[in-house]
């Protein structure tokens, strides 16, 4: 089996539908000049129609690939169709990291490294609280409870607009998960030691949600996986009241971290240069 690294140029992508949004080229662009590795990270705008021909060309070799990143809406379906995927991404039922090995598409699931990653660095003791608030139950907030349960959160209070989808992730990740609605926002929050917004509230200037941080702890970091704006209206209240804040964009430029290893063979850093190019 030829390691394609062997060759000069190893070749990693980003695909979803569409992608000319995504951040991802210009990080791992930035690594790859960085590092003075002779690689190329590019996008690939595949339509949901296509992905599966896609990943076949991935697998058999077709593509010039040796794997790449994964959005949206292809998450679900990478996941599924991917050969080797790992416990991260079975228990999210999404993948956004992808690698070839022997003819076979590996897959797993960066977002809560990210997650983790970003905290550890900003919001050092972060994971020394017992007890966290999740706003949202979406695909973000899964990793975002994968990630508190590996760092031993035992009350994990996710609290959505719509309650149903907080019941189900309880039914996935069982009973350290207490799901329940917005009106039960402030009791929740009584005493815990991190809040985390995974929702778009606040994106881009759009709608957001006006939040009494005051039931926390008084040492209680408060997080949010938006990154535009840096510091969210969710993020700026929390500061105003006296809480600890780490912004989302570290969670982006660390998820990205175990792919780039895997592809071009190196361990990049996140650093003040990646920083001020991506926001
Ligand atoms: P992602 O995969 O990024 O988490 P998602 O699956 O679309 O995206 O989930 C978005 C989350 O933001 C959900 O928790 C959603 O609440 P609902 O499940 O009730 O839809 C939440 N959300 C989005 N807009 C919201 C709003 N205006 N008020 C409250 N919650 C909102």
């Amino acid at each position: 089996m030829r390691d394609s690294r062997e060759t000069s140029l190893v070749n990693a992508f980003v695909t979803g539908w569409p992608i000319k949004h995504s951040r991802s080229p210009l990080i791992h662009n930035h690594w790859l000049k960085q590092l003075g590795i002779s690689g190329q990270y590019q996008r690939e705008a595949v339509p949901e129609a296509d992905f599966s021909t896609f990943l076949d060309m991935l697998r058999d070799g077709r593509s010039g690939y040796i794997g790449g990143n994964v959005t949206i809406p292809h998450k679900e379906a990478a996941f599924a169709l991917a050969d080797r995927p790992d416990t991260l991404s079975r228990e999210l039922g999404a993948a956004n990291t992808l690698w070839v090995e022997d003819g076979l598409i590996h897959a797993t699931n960066t977002d809560g490294y990210g997650f983790k990653a970003n905290l550890d660095e900003r919001g050092p003791g972060w994971d020394d609280a017992r007890r966290a608030v999740v706003l949202g139950a979406g695909g973000a907030s899964r990793a975002v409870i994968q990630a508190l349960r590996d760092r031993g959160f035992e009350e994990i209070h996710v609290i959505n607009r719509t309650v149903s989808r907080a019941e189900e992730l309880a039914r996935v990740f069982g009973e350290t998960v207490k799901p329940s609605g917005l009106s039960n926002l402030s009791q929740a929050m009584a005493g815990a030691g991190l809040f985390v917004n995974t929702t778009s509230l606040g994106m881009d200037g759009g709608e957001t949600l006006a939040i009494d941080f005051s039931p926390l702890a008084p040492d209680a970091v408060v997080t949010d996986i938006v990154y535009a704006p840096l510091k969210t209206p969710l993020l700026a209240e929390a500061e105003a009241q006296g809480f600890r804040i780490v912004d989302g964009l570290g969670m982006l430029l660390h998820q990205a971290v175990p792919g780039f290893e895997k592809w071009f063979g190196q361990r990049p850093v996140v650093d003040q240069a990646l920083r001020d190019l991506v926001i």
